[in-house]
């Protein structure tokens, strides 16, 4: 049990359908692919047209998002780090019932601790937790910024925003960098099927 385990007497039941029949049944591997990077890096962009390549091939997805998931799930958590943690705990737990279930999560969350995304690789086994980096620099997601939060922060509109006044910790092993800055979204999710099909995830 863990720390932060408050429940007692609660008994794990065990389900008679797995998730190996699960996947036998979808016709592929359950995983997590986790993207990470800045606000306006691509995460979300990418996570989906990968989610429809895969989709296409008649793949189980689902994709947690995290301007979504902050409407309902997380919806009571902020911006401070303690609330960040809270946030990719969650997430994390939530998308090892996805693999349990025998779907590939497609999680597109900014993820800035480095521990955060440690922590839910470590809740999952080897070769589940596929950590994708969609790197792009400040300069270019601030050039960017879609969603005009990159001015309100620099404004002191929105505090600890990440890149600006909340840090944003690169990945030093993950699975797969994505040049998101510079490449188009095509050669992106190109990259991200490669390495799919290389560890049989996908098949097309
Ligand atoms: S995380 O840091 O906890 O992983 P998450 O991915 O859920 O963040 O949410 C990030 C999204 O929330 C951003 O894309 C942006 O639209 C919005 N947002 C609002 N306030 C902030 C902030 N202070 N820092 C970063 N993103 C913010």
């Amino acid at each position: 049990m863990s720390e932060r385990q408050k429940s007692s007497n609660v008994v794990w039941h065990h389900a008679a359908i797995d998730r190996a029949m699960r996947e036998k049944q979808n016709g592929h591997k359950s995983a997590v692919l986790w993207f990470t990077g800045l606000s306006g890096s691509g995460k979300s962009t990418l996570a989906h047209a990968v989610e429809e390549r895969l989709y296409a091939a008649g793949s189980r997805t689902y994709v947690l998002d995290g301007d979504n998931i902050r409407h309902g799930l997380c919806g009571d958590l902020g911006f401070s780090d303690t609330d960040r943690v809270e946030n990719i705990r969650r997430i994390g737990e939530v998308s090892k019932l996805f693999v349990e279930g025998g779907t590939i999560a497609l999680t597109a969350f900014i993820s800035p601790f480095r521990a955060d995304r440690d922590r839910v690789r470590g809740l999952l086994a080897a070769g589940d937790f596929i950590e994708i980096y969609c790197k792009a620099s400040l300069d270019v997601c601030e050039g960017r910024d879609v969603k005009g939060l990159y001015k309100k922060a620099r404004a002191g509109e929105i505090k600890a925003f990440t890149g600006i006044s909340s840090p944003y910790e690169e990945p030093l092993n993950a699975e797969l960098v994505v040049d998101t800055g510079s490449q188009s979204l095509d050669e992106s999710a190109e990259l991200v099927m490669k390495l799919l099909r290389e560890r049989g995830i996908a098949s097309k």
